[in-house]
């Protein structure tokens, strides 16, 4: 089976080869090629893959080429790992809209919105290179904004699912304190993604949420950076992107006193790098745990294993919503539980939302909407009213001095400013 992986060159490529290392009796991978138009960043992280495989005893071939054509020719599954502009425009999108008073994040907000625009454009053109090399095969997407990118792709006709780490990073914890095998548990998923809540926590199909907040609300309530009272009064547990809303003030206060993420990453990219390049260096470094990626390998290896495996389990996943979340449009991309079949993954049905969580869905589904429109068709009309209509953003002083800010930044990543 040969896989592709569009941005190959990434420093979180050796989490995914760990993932295929370790996990390869589930999905038996024969070449993995990895694309990506930086030669310098390949070769560092095609040898440290060819090192962990080698290490591993995993017969894999691994591919290096700048060639998206010839990456994907042939592939099964294509990967999409992305970053335009790289950690650069990320300092950007984390920074401009602090001088408005508003949170500075790479998939919240303007930032979410500046990358939206960036990436739409590249990820369209890569797919349609992949529509001709490798026609039936699934593009499993991790480039951000999830949401966004997959809906473009999805509207595009490809067979593309969206995929992030934060539901099975939920599971993996909640399994742990449980001390349980996380295989017994699926989670009462719910929202779009990075805009999402846990509902419910089934093990062996009995809801122990309630148990969890008993028990853990404090510890879960610190490490969100949230008040115990809200996770109780909620009696469900938002992801941490839910803080960026539920904090907004607080975190730009605290975004404004500290570096950016951006510049972090840069840091511990440039140390990733240097171990890569040792011959010595042959299994992932602990570096790489402190990145937000975790788990995202174990995630694509069973989503991979489904869809090819025709399994019918169940795994979070973005897609289409048709009339899952019955306050949306049918063709809004969400991330909730999903039966995953060689077919692709389909929505399962779920409890009514509460108006306290689907008001909010609602309002960032038609930014998203408006997002996509701005990223594909360009104009600065259309960024201030995907602007206007974020939650987070909304008045239109703002949105006008954010549109110009924004724009100005990102100037050399969009072809039609
Ligand atoms: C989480 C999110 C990803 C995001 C990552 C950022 O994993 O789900 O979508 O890309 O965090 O991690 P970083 O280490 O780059 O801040
Ligand atoms: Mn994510």
């Amino acid at each position: 089976m040969k896989l592709a992986v569009v941005g190959g060159g990434s420093t979180y490529t050796p989490e995914l080869i760990d993932g295929f290392a370790r996990l390869r009796d589930e999905l038996p991978v024969t070449e993995i090629a990895l694309v990506d138009p930086d030669p310098s960043r390949l070769e560092l992280v095609s040898g440290m893959s060819r090192r962990m495989l080698a290490h591993a005893g995993h017969p894999a071939r691994v591919l290096a080429t700048s060639s998206v054509a010839e990456g994907v020719a042939g592939a099964q599954v294509v990967l999409f790992q992305l970053r335009v502009g790289g950690q650069a425009a990320r300092n950007v999108d984390e920074t401009l809209p602090l001088r408005c008073g508003c949170v500075g994040q790479e998939t919240t907000g303007a930032g979410g919105l500046a990358k939206a625009l960036r990436t739409v454009p590249v990820v369209l053109e890569l797919a349609e290179t992949v529509r001709r090399e490798a026609p039936d095969a699934w593009i499993i997407d991790f480039t951000n904004p999830v949401g966004i990118v997959t809906r473009a792709l999805l509207d595009a006709g490809h067979r593309a699912i969206g995929l992030c780490n934060v539901a099975i990073g939920f599971q993996r914890h909640f399994a742990e304190g449980l001390g349980v095998d996380p295989a017994r548990l699926t989670l009462g998923h719910v929202g779009l993604n990075h805009l999402s809540w846990e509902r419910a926590v089934y093990l062996d199909g009995r809801d122990v949420l309630p148990e969890i907040i008993e028990r853990g609300g404090e510890e879960i309530a610190a490490a969100l950076g949230l008040r115990l009272e809200l996770i109780r009064r909620l009696g469900a547990v938002p992801s941490y992107y839910l803080r960026y809303f539920y904090a907004h003030d607080a975190v730009v206060s605290e975004q404004r006193a500290k570096p950016s993420r951006a510049a972090e990453v840069a840091e511990m990219e440039r140390r990733l790098l240097e171990m890569y390049g040792d011959p010595s260096v042959v299994t992932k470094p602990e570096l790489l745990a402190q990145r937000g990626g975790a788990f995202y390998s174990e995630s694509a290896v069973a989503l991979i294993a489904s869809l090819l495996g025709d399994r019918g389990d169940t795994q979070v996943v973005n897609v289409r919503n048709r009339g899952t979340l019955p306050f949306l449009d049918d063709d809004a991309v969400i991330e909730v539980p999903a039966a995953i079949t060689a077919a692709g993954a389909a929505p399962l049905p779920m409890p009514p939302v509460e108006p306290l969580y689907a008001g909010l869905i609602a309002h960032v589904s038609a930014y998203e909407t408006l997002a996509l429109e701005a990223a594909r068709q360009g104009g600065a009309d259309r960024v201030r009213d995907a602007l206007l209509a974020h939650p987070l953003i909304g008045q239109d002083e703002i949105a006008e001095e954010l549109t110009g800010l924004l724009l100005e930044a990102n100037r050399a990543h969009l072809p039609w400013t």
